[in-house]
Parts: C-alpha cells; sequence; structure tokens
C-alpha cells in the first residue's frame, strides 16, 4: 500500500487528523489495533474545551456535541466543607462542554465511514520502520489475517501512551521526562440522577472527590484512592460512603446515590517525551505525553496537536517547504508544558497525600482560599481549564 500519511492509532487524534487531511485532499490511511466496539465502549474523559468543541463542529465532523452535549459555564471547587463557583463566563468569557469521548470517538469514526475514509480496525503486529528515510513504513496484519506494508512520506503516532510509535524512537534520539503521583482514582458510572448541575472537584481531610455527570440519567464520580487498591474490595454502600464523606459539609450537599454499573482503578503520571518527532514519525496526544486527569487536558492537548500537526503537513504539501513540520515540536510542545504545568497544580492543590502534616494541609487550604478569593487566581483557572486559544 502506498499513501502520503500513515497514521498509527485510530482514537479521536488519529482520526480527527485523518479527517483533517482528507478533507485537504491529502492521501491518508489510518491503523488501529482495538476494535471499532472496544473503543466505543471503553470510558474516559468528559470535559472538551471551546477550542475542540470548534474543531468538531466546524471542520465538519458533528454538531452533535451541541445538541447532546452539556455546556458547563463553571465549576465548584469545594473544600473544609464549602463549595465556590469559579465562574468561567464571567471571569473569562468561555465554557467547556461534558460529552464524553466515547461521543468525541463515536462522532469522527462515523464521519470517516461517511466520507470514505480509509481505516482499518483490529489490526496486529504493527511496527513501523525506516522511520529516519523519506519512505517510513508501517507494517501490521489486519483482521482476516493478511499482512501489510504501508509506504508513506510522513508517518504519525497517535497510538497512546502505551503505543509502539514512541518505543520505536532510537533512546538516544528522545528525552522522557516524567513524574509518579502517590495517587490514583476510583472511577464509577452510576444510574442515577445527577447531584449537582455542574462539576464539583473537591478536596477533602480524606482526599480528593470529583462528581461529575454524563446525561439526566447517567453519572460519573471518581474519588483518590491508593494506586494499588483493588476495585472489587469495594461494596457500592462502602464506596457511596466514601464519596458522600468527601463532600460533606454544613450546607447538607447530599450525593444522589444509584446502581454503580462500572469500577476501575486509574492510576496517573506525567509524561513528556521530547521532541515529538523521529525523522518522518510525529507524535501528536497521548503517544506523545500524558496528563494526570485532574484539569481534564488530555484529549483537549491531543486535539490542539492534531490542530498543528495538520496545518504543518498541509502547508508542506502546499508549498513543499518542511518549515512548518520542523517547527511541530517546539509549537505543540508549548502548549503541552502549560497544560503538565495546569494539571500538576490542579492535581497537588485538590488532593491529599496520606502523610501529609497538619503545616502541608493548612498550607494546601491557603492555596485553595487564595485562588477562590482572588479575581486574578480564579481566571488564572478558568483561562487555563476552558482551554488557551488555539492561535
Ligand atoms: C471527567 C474527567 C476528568 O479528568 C475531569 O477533570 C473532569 C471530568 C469526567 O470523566 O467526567
Amino acid at each position: 500500500l502506498k499513501t502520503q500519511v500513515g497514521i498509527v492509532g485510530g482514537g479521536p487524534a488519529g482520526l480527527m487528523l485523518s479527517h483533517l487531511l482528507s478533507k485537504s485532499g491529502i492521501d491518508n490511511i489510518v491503523v488501529e489495533k482495538r476494535d471499532h466496539e472496544t473503543i466505543r465502549t471503553t470510558h474516559r474523559a468528559g470535559i472538551l474545551e471551546h477550542g475542540s468543541v470548534r474543531m468538531l463542529t466546524e471542520t465538519g465532523v458533528s454538531d452533535r456535541v451541541l445538541t447532546e452535549g452539556y455546556r458547563h459555564e463553571g465549576i465548584d471547587l469545594r473544600f473544609g466543607g464549602e463549595s465556590h463557583r469559579i465562574d468561567f463566563e464571567d471571569l473569562v468569557g468561555e465554557s467547556v462542554w461534558l460529552y464524553p469521548q466515547n461521543e468525541v470517538f463515536t462522532d469522527l469514526a462515523a464521519a470517516r465511514e461517511r466520507d470514505h475514509g480509509d481505516v482499518r480496525y483490529g489490526v496486529s503486529e504493527t511496527s513501523v520502520t525506516d522511520l529516519a528515510t523519506d519512505t517510513p513504513k508501517i507494517l501490521f496484519t489486519d483482521s482476516n489475517g493478511r499482512d501489510f506494508e504501508i509506504h508513506c512520506d510522513i508517518l504519525v503516532g497517535s497510538d497512546g501512551s502505551g503505543g509502539i510509535c514512541k518505543r520505536s524512537i532510537p533512546k538516544e534520539a528522545r528525552t522522557d521526562n516524567f513524574i509518579e503521583y502517590p495517587f490514583a482514582w476510583f472511577g464509577i458510572l452510576t444510574k442515577a440522577a445527577p447531584s449537582a448541575p455542574e462539576l464539583i472537584y473537591a478536596n477533602s481531610d480524606r482526599g480528593f472527590a470529583l462528581i461529575s455527570q454524563r446525561n439526566d440519567s447517567v453519572q460519573r464520580m471518581y474519588f483518590q484512592c491508593d494506586p494499588n487498591e483493588d476495585a472489587g474490595a469495594w461494596s457500592e454502600d462502602r464506596i457511596w460512603d466514601e464519596l458522600q464523606a468527601r463532600v460533606d459539609g454544613p450546607d447538607g450537599f447530599e450525593l444522589t446515590r444509584g446502581p454503580i454499573f462500572e469500577k476501575t482503578v486509574l492510576k496517573f503520571r506525567s509524561y513528556v517525551c521530547e521532541p515529538l518527532r523521529y525523522g518522518n514519525l510525529f507524535l501528536a496526544g497521548d503517544a506523545g505525553h500524558t496528563v494526570p486527569p485532574t484539569g481534564a487536558k488530555g484529549l483537549n492537548l491531543a486535539l490542539a496537536d492534531v490542530k498543528v500537526l495538520f496545518e504543518a503537513i498541509d502547508s508542506f504539501y502546499a508549498t513543499k517547504s518542511p518549515d512548518l513540520l520542523d517547527g511541530y515540536s517546539d509549537k505543540a510542545l508549548q502548549r503541552v508544558w502549560r497544560a503538565q504545568n495546569f494539571s500538576y497544580w490542579m492535581t497537588s492543590m485538590l488532593h491529599t497525600r496520606t502523610d501529609a502534616s497538619p503545616f502541608e494541609r493548612k498550607r494546601a487550604l491557603g492555596e485553595l482560599s487564595g485562588v477562590v478569593s482572588s479575581r486574578h487566581g480564579s481566571a488564572y483557572l478558568a483561562e487555563a481549564y476552558t482551554g488557551w486559544p488555539h492561535d
């Protein structure tokens, strides 16, 4: 097979890039190891920046985010048992949309099918070679057991944090920047009415909790747990009691309980591969960097990478000049490091270390109180959360 751009990974980043390239008349093929149904039913993030929403709607993927998603004009920071609203619209004139990643994938996959895009799900034995040459290649076995080789001009690795593309870059040609956190999230999905109209990021002596939503009858919630926590050891009552204890306060706020139909422990860390390029291989999304989930930045960063990378590839084919491609890594990394800082800050400010000293606890509450009582502090949070401008 021959194509202009070969894309490894058919999650939101890979499919969005494929969509934009095809619209611009640039030939591309996507290979993805999972099948469509597995990706569609894997629960991931839930918040889209306004820039991500615009990418979906203005490039003709779908308007479903506007009709099925929920626009949120703020969040609550809750600590010391009291809620403090961060009003995004008032502070920075922007909003975010609650629209789960599964739906983003569903819309992108449907748009690729509608536009006759070449996306091959369920492939195996994928490898990438000749990365530093003018004809990098993707080798894979398709879902019918047939072996293929794709010859391309440009290869894009959008194959997630455990993907093969990053690992195909020689160790001496990349710097792996990472930190681990002593935290994980216990995530649940419950069949219940919403407990609150907007997201609540709660700090408590017992640890962090996040009250999120999905729709009128399904809710998403998380609470900080030990990275080695066994989800099976938690009964529904124990989960609800723990979540409730973390949002308890004098205002009597009470979670609306319901049957829990999914429980998962999510470990997290911060990672950035530098540069996001080796030869003619370019990394986008989680394949090149991961953030802890606390600022809801992962999916949004992936789409922001894709926007920069698409413009670079488009310019390369239109002008034959590699200038924008050469600038891709630096440009994408600027936003990545800003988002790393924001995610690190939200994580450290809102979580509670089990070994925290009284000084550390009170300092953390001082930080939260400083943020919510300062228009400037709140505005920084609002600006970062709703998303820095794409250009
Ligand atoms: C959700 C996940 C996040 O990491 C976050 O910061 C906000 C919402 C969610 O899954 O709803």
